[in-house]
């Protein structure tokens, strides 16, 4: 989350897309912007309405599927932000332009992902000579994969990989300019749970702006 925030663009309008709980939708609307956040999930989206009559930050929750955006109006926001849900929605290249759709003219799109270079189908850390490694393979197998642990949310739901090239062509055919790009370095507090994040970017995180 703060390395979506370190991001963004200017305005006030602000989207939310696939916000889950309300986790980023929250840290916007302190930082005073104003929010809509939407979900596909109506149980997620309840939770984050009761989080917003617990404590009241102005925000509009909607159940909607990001490939679609059915209900909101074209030009709408200045900005959309996106944390941690690529690999969960289906079709990126509607998603894409669907927000273009809602963006004002210039506006911009943020959004974090798991980093698509390392969080592959087969993905696992070992230990190379005294040091946590990540040892990466199946990149060009795009599509949904299953974690190892059944029990595990990426063993239940899966999670879908695409090539970096692929989403950022899509953003580009979307048309969206590429502005800037991140790959946090995990801090202290993270590389101690997961050494590997020392040694390798957890997240993507990319800024660009509709024409
Ligand atoms: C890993 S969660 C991240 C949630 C939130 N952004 C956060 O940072 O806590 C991924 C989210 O994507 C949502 N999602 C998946 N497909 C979607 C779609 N087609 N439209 C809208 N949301 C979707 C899920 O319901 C889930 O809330």
């Amino acid at each position: 989350v703060p390395a979506v925030l370190e991001l963004l663009g200017d305005g006030d309008d602000v989207l939310d897309l696939a916000c889950g709980q309300g986790v980023l939708a929250r840290e916007l609307a302190r930082s005073g912007r104003k929010v809509v956040g939407v979900d596909i999930s109506a149980e997620l989206i309840r939770l984050a309405r009761e989080e917003e009559v617990r404590e009241p930050l102005g925000i509009r929750y909607l159940v909607d599927d990001a490939t679609t955006l059915a209900q909101l109006a074209d030009a709408s926001f200045d900005g959309v932000a996106c944390n941690l849900a690529l690999t969960d929605i289906d079709d990126l290249d509607s998603t894409f332009r669907r927000l273009c759709r809602v963006l004002r003219p210039h506006g911009w799109f943020t959004f974090a992902t798991v980093h698509p270079c390392f969080a592959t189908p087969h993905a696992r850390s070992v230990e190379v000579e005294g040091r946590t490694l990540m040892q990466v393979g199946r990149y060009f197998e795009e599509g949904r994969w299953y974690g190892d642990n059944p029990e595990g949310l990426r063993g239940r739901l899966g999670s879908l990989h695409r090539r970096l090239s692929t989403i950022l062509n899509a953003l580009v055919e979307a048309g969206c300019r590429i502005e800037c790009l991140a790959e946090p370095r995990g801090g202290k507090d993270i590389v101690d749970k997961v050494p590997v994040y020392g040694e390798v970017a957890e997240v993507l995180v990319v800024r660009c702006r509709r024409a």
